[in-house]
């Protein structure tokens, strides 16, 4: 198994490509199963969490041309069949499960196994479920898979109880050939959210007040060709944001989009961070970082749960003391103990760890426990004294493409052996 290994690094400079969003493209794959048309889809990046929602949809006859090199797929769903969904590619990754709404909608039937991927909490799918029988879809739960079924599905009023991501874009995809309104209350409001409702709507659904707490969906009887660009990935772009304020760096993020970003980019401005457009992107200049913060985690425009982890690595080797609340997950402190290991001083209370920035890390060897985790490992490991050596990287590389060649090529000290 490959490890990454990161030595004490300079200031980070330079400038870094962001490559397209992993949580807007596995959706928008998984909604092509809806069509019997071609799809063009740009900006995909090559990360191991799409070729596992390529493998799935190919198991069900969904034919994918992806050109790696130029970051763009044709994808065409006309002579696909329906059976139930790979266990082993499916409990590989949460968001397979996105392909029960597309299922359910095309052939009214679908049976999937219940969802893996990070293990940062319980996860359930009862919100995505509620959906789906709201729209007269009939569930059962046994051994493991889930069964839906439905003979034709109709518009419903939804509200959820968690403005939950994956339930919004599964019920969403289900209600698009619905017939009738569907309506989608306190609905997750995240920028993959809105993309994956501009995808549908230049295949032809009808689909409004994506980006607001409420989603109305109004059934349309097909869907037909379309190009679409994924948004850029504003996890990636935060992450590198971090990567500079961490090593006290200035670096241009291209592709990056400030307004997706606003709660990082407010906590690093707290932080005596300069941050402003330029050259086709964002200038992240942490040469004076001073202040520490306090971050709570919520659904978007809030602080993202995925950028806890990063931001809690920079938080360690920042004077004073700053607290961590993490409120969309209930275990999504795995990091804290990798992080101890390498001399950070942190304490849990519950859902808040409380954080004393130390002087200096030391390196030491650590685990990614899971995507972001191992993201904020190495982080940590660019200001760490010595070298850090970090195991089960298979976590970090679903979701950051060429992670080791674009640090490297800011001046980072990291190899993969
Ligand atoms: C998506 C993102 C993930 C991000 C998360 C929150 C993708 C592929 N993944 O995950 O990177 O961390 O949003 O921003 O887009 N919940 C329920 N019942 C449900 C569904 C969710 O209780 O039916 C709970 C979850 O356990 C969790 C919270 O709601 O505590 C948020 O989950 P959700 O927004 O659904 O996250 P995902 O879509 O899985």
């Amino acid at each position: 198994m490959e490890k990454f290994f990161v030595e004490k690094s300079p200031p980070l400079k330079g400038f870094v490509n962001i490559g397209g969003s992993k949580n807007s493209v596995l959706p928008v794959m998984a909604s092509t199963l809806m069509s019997g048309e071609t799809h063009i889809l740009n900006g995909i990046p090559d990360l191991s969490d799409v070729s596992v929602m390529f493998s799935i949809l190919s198991e069900f006859g969904v034919t994918i041309d992806w050109d790696k090199g130029n970051s763009h797929m044709k994808i065409n769903s006309k002579n696909i069949f329906n059976k139930e969904a790979p266990f082993d590619l499916v409990t590989k990754m949460r968001a397979s499960f996105l392909i029960t709404g597309p299922l359910l909608s095309r052939f009214g039937h679908a049976k999937v196994p219940l969802p893996g991927g990070c293990q940062i909490g319980s996860r359930p799918v009862d919100l995505h479920l509620k959906g789906f029988l709201a729209l007269g879809a009939k569930v059962s739960l046994e051994h493991g898979f889930v069964e839906v079924s439905a003979s034709r599905l109709a518009g419903s009023e939804i509200y959820l109880d968690f403005p939950s991501v994956g339930a919004t874009e599964n019920i969403m995809m289900a209600a698009v050939l619905a017939e009738g309104e569907t309506k989608i209350q306190n609905c997750a409001v995240e920028p993959e959210i809105v993309d994956l409702a501009n995808f549908l709507n230049a295949c032809g659904a009808n689909i409004e007040g994506e980006g607001t707490d409420t989603i109305t969906i109004h059934g349309v009887k097909y869907l037909h060709p379309s190009q679409h660009k994924i948004i850029p990935d504003r996890i990636e772009a935060g992450t590198f944001m971090i990567a500079s304020a961490i090593t006290k760096g200035d670096i241009i993020l291209k592709n990056a989009i400030s307004e997706h970003l606003k709660p990082v980019i407010a906590k690093l401005k707290e932080m005596n961070c300069l941050i402003e457009e330029a050259e086709g992107g964002l200038r992240v200049s942490c040469v004076g970082i001073q202040n520490c913060v306090d971050i709570k985690t919520m659904p978007y425009p809030g602080f993202p749960t995925d950028m806890q982890a990063p931001f809690m690595a920079l938080l360690s080797v920042v004077k004073g003391s700053s607290v961590v609340t993490e409120t969309v997950f209930e275990n999504r402190f795995m990091h804290v103990s990798e992080l101890k290991r390498m001399g950070a001083e942190i304490k849990i209370d519950s859902r808040s760890a409380v954080i004393e920035g130390v002087d200096s890390l030391t390196g030491a060897k650590v685990r990614a426990t899971d995507l972001r985790a191992g993201a904020g490992l190495i982080l940590a490991a660019l200001v760490a004294d010595g070298e850090t050596e970090i195991s089960d990287i298979h976590h970090i590389i679903r979701g950051y493409y060429n992670f080791e060649d674009k640090l490297k090529s800011l001046g980072a000290k990291i190899r993969m052996e």
